[in-house]
Formats: C-alpha cells, sequence, structure tokens
C-alpha cells in the first residue's frame, strides 16, 4: 500500500519487538490500551529531565511548561478538528473528565429534566450520568442498539427524545462490538430537540478521523493511552456552551477556558507525550504523502491506517467464523467493515472466555475477555457480565501474520478444550 510501511511503523514501537523468554509477544489488547512510539516516551522523558517545573511563573523551566501545555491543547485541536484551543480539556482519564463534567452539567438540571443513554456505551458514558439523575431526581431514558446492524439507529432515538430532554450521551464505537455510531446523523435528531450531545470517542479516535464540527455534538471525549499516547483524557466541549459552564474548582484559580475546568496541577509530562501521540500520526500522513497542515497529515494518516486494518480485521472475522459454535458479537459482513472498528468479541458454545484467554496469554498472545465495562451491552445481550467475552483488537501495529498465528491459536485451543470436556 502506498505510504504505509508496516516495517516503518513498527520500528518505532520499542514495545513491538519485546520478548519473554523468548517468545514473541502479539499485542491484541489494543482496545484496552496500545503501546507508544519511541518519540512518545522521549517527549515524557525530556520534559521531566529539562522542562519540570509548575505553571504560572517567569523562570525558563516554568515558561517551557507552559509551552507543553499550550502545545498539547494546539495538538488535540487539531486531532479534534476543534475551533480552538481553548475548548481544550486535558485531565486524568476519560471517566474521571465524565464525572467531572457530569457533575458540571448537573448545575444547570433540575429534578424531571431527562436523560438519554445508551445500551451501548461504556459505563464510562453511563454511570457519571446514571448517578447524576439519583442524586438530582432526573428520569433515565434507555436507547437500545439494533442487534441487526449492531448501532443505534435513529429512529429509535427519535421516539425517547422529548422536550424534558436535556442530555444524549452517545458512543462513537463500542469497545465490545466495535460497531460505529453514525454519530452526525443522531446528534443532528438530538439537537433539534434542544438536546446536547456528550460523545464518547474513546475507541473511535485510534482508528478514525474525528471531526467534532462536522459531528455537530457539544462534547466528545477521547483517551491518549487508546491512540498510541500516554495514560490520560482529553474533553473537547463546545466553546458557547462551556462558556456558560461553572465547574467544581478552587476559588481562587483561573476563570479561564479550558483552565477552569482542569483542576490543579496538570499531568505536563504526559501533556508532552501527547503532543508527540498526535505528531506521530502527522507523521504518518507525511510519509503517505500528505504536505499540507498538521490537520491534513492527521486525515491522510487514518485513510492510510484504515485501508491497512480493515483486511486484517476481515482475516480475524473470516477465521474465527469457521469455528463451529463461535459468535461474534458484532459486524461480520464484509460490504460493511466501514461500519466498525477493528475490534472483534466472540464467545464459544460451552466455553468460558477466561479459560480460553488464559490459555492464549500464555502462549504470549494480550488480548482480555470479560465485559470490559460494556456492562450494558453483555446485558442486552443476554451475556453472563461475570463472564462477557473474548475481545481481540487489533491496531495499525499489528500484522497479517499475527493474526495468523492468533487464529491458529484460537482454533487450537478451542479444540483441545472440547475434546478435555468430551
Ligand atoms: C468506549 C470507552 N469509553 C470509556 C472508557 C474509559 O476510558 P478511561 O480509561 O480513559 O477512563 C473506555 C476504556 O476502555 C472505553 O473503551
Amino acid at each position: 500500500m502506498v505510504g504505509f510501511s508496516i516495517e516503518a511503523v513498527r520500528g518505532q514501537f520499542p514495545a513491538l519487538s519485546l520478548t519473554d523468554k523468548g517468545r514473541r509477544r502479539i499485542y491484541l489488547d489494543n482496545p484496552a490500551g496500545t503501546q507508544v512510539p519511541q518519540a512518545v516516551a522521549d517527549a515524557v522523558s525530556r520534559c521531566l529531565l529539562t522542562t519540570n517545573a509548575n505553571l504560572g511563573g517567569f523562570f525558563e523551566t516554568t515558561i517551557a511548561a507552559q509551552s507543553v501545555v499550550d502545545e498539547a491543547h494546539h495538538a488535540m485541536a487539531d486531532f479534534l478538528g476543534a475551533a480552538s484551543p481553548e475548548e481544550i480539556i486535558i485531565g486524568a482519564n476519560m471517566t474521571t473528565l465524565t464525572y467531572h463534567m457530569s457533575r458540571t452539567l448537573g448545575r444547570t438540571l433540575k429534578p424531571g429534566d431527562e436523560l438519554i443513554l445508551t445500551r451501548m456505551d461504556h459505563e464510562g458514558n453511563v454511570s457519571p450520568w446514571l448517578q447524576l439523575a439519583e442524586d438530582l431526581g432526573l428520569v433515565v431514558r434507555w436507547l437500545p442498539f439494533d442487534e441487526m446492524s449492531w448501532q443505534v439507529e435513529e429512529a429509535a432515538l427519535s421516539g425517547l427524545l422529548s422536550d424534558k430532554t436535556r442530555l444524549v450521551a452517545l458512543n462513537y464505537a463500542s469497545n465490545l462490538t466495535g460497531s460505529i455510531n453514525r454519530v452526525k446523523a443522531l446528534t443532528a435528531i438530538a439537537k433539534q430537540a434542544g438536546a446536547l450531545v456528550y460523545v464518547d470517542a474513546v475507541q473511535f479516535a485510534p482508528h478514525g478521523l474525528i471531526d467534532v464540527q462536522v459531528l455537530g455534538c457539544d462534547f466528545l471525549i477521547c483517551s491518549a493511552y487508546k491512540f498510541f499516547g500516554p495514560h490520560m483524557g482529553i474533553l473537547w466541549g463546545r466553546r458557547e456552551i462551556i462558556d456558560g459552564l461553572k465547574p467544581y474548582k478552587c476559588r481562587c484559580s483561573s476563570d479561564g477556558l479550558p483552565e477552569r475546568f482542569e483542576l490543579g496541577t496538570p499531568q505536563i509530562e504526559l501533556m508532552a507525550g501527547l503532543t508527540a501521540a498526535v505528531d506521530y500520526f502527522a507523521q504518518l500522513g507525511a510519509a503517505g504523502g500528505e504536505s499540507g497542515s498538521r490537520r491534513q497529515k492527521i486525515a491522510k494518516a487514518f485513510e492510510t491506517c484504515i485501508a491497512y486494518e480493515n483486511p486484517l480485521a476481515q482475516r480475524l472475522i473470516d477465521g474465527l467464523s469457521d469455528i463451529s459454535g463461535l459468535t461474534i458479537h458484532g459486524i461480520t459482513d464484509p460490504k460493511r467493515l466501514g461500519d466498525r472498528v477493528p475490534t472483534v468479541s466472540f464467545t464459544v458454545d460451552g466455553i468460558v472466555p477466561e479459560t480460553i484467554v488464559r490459555q492464549m496469554n500464555a502462549e504470549n498472545i494480550f488480548l482480555w475477555s470479560g465485559h470490559n465495562y460494556a456492562w450494558e451491552i453483555v446485558h442486552q445481550l443476554g451475556i453472563p457480565a461475570e463472564q462477557g467475552v473474548v475481545r481481540i483488537g487489533i491496531a495499525h501495529y499489528n500484522t497479517a501474520a499475527e493474526i495468523d498465528e492468533t487464529l491458529e491459536s484460537v482454533h487450537r485451543i478451542i479444540a483441545m478444550l472440547r475434546q478435555q470436556r468430551s
């Protein structure tokens, strides 16, 4: 493929060539967290070693630290297509930021106001709103996903909206089924009813270009450690909305944007790594032939990554589909590959997912079992929550050979477990 060299990509991630007692590693735990390029680790280290200071002073290191913070906000504005870096709020992780914003929005809500939550979301975009509803006497309306399309349908959302709906919390892509919602269309419907729209893009961000202005939502959140950066979360908030909000904060801290929402001393060194992660995408785009702005390079990077990842996802789906008694919980139709990220979850009749995963982990194939906090999804699908699924999550640094080896392992382990039972 033009502009995408898997060798060049893998060469940037030192973790990919590590071995344990001589055994190679296959990282398919990517939906839970990705590996980082050398440049990200270097940026974190450089910041700690050369510009380590708190913010707001007049000496060399505090001035340099402020630049690190400013650059991270600029980088994320480019990454998300935000109108301004002032709309970028950086914090500990998606869950912490969402609890923070839910409490902030709670100050504008009253008993009887309605929230719409989906059965497709990760708990990080469910629990904060549920607990807010409990505290304030809000009404929660549940939006299921369609078990044929694996997406939240516009008609189902329309049926739940009312003149009391204040907020719709949606996910962009599921961390269990991998399916991508039509966020732009769903947002338009919710906005027409006067609701705010809060989008969880944690699982979409590593796999596709986000444009908050095109989506039209009010908030969008992601986590850098899912897109090859450090452990931190980033919340974009539409300026017209966040300008009028009063977060819980120290009285003497800044009222400016985004500082009003960023509590305490920021994770400055991780912000250095965040900028490096965004620049990693830009560099991928440049290698793909794009010479325009950082945003244009990021767009190109996703174009090349998607073209590389989708055939890998199909290879995985096809290989799993050969196994009798195995059910993939998500889109399998090759024509609908564009409606999913390359995260594939499955269950096997009569076998506990953890049993398969433990065996595969023992072969140094890294992947997860369980509900993975997609608590609502497993309940809607009738999957026992204490068991969940086996989840295989591909990133753009995985190879076809790794997928083949993984498939061979899944086939062999399932056959062995069945034989042990019989
Ligand atoms: C879809 C989705 N939303 C939210 C989260 C929570 O993110 P964080 O760990 O940054 O709080 C995750 C984590 O796996 C996720 O997959």
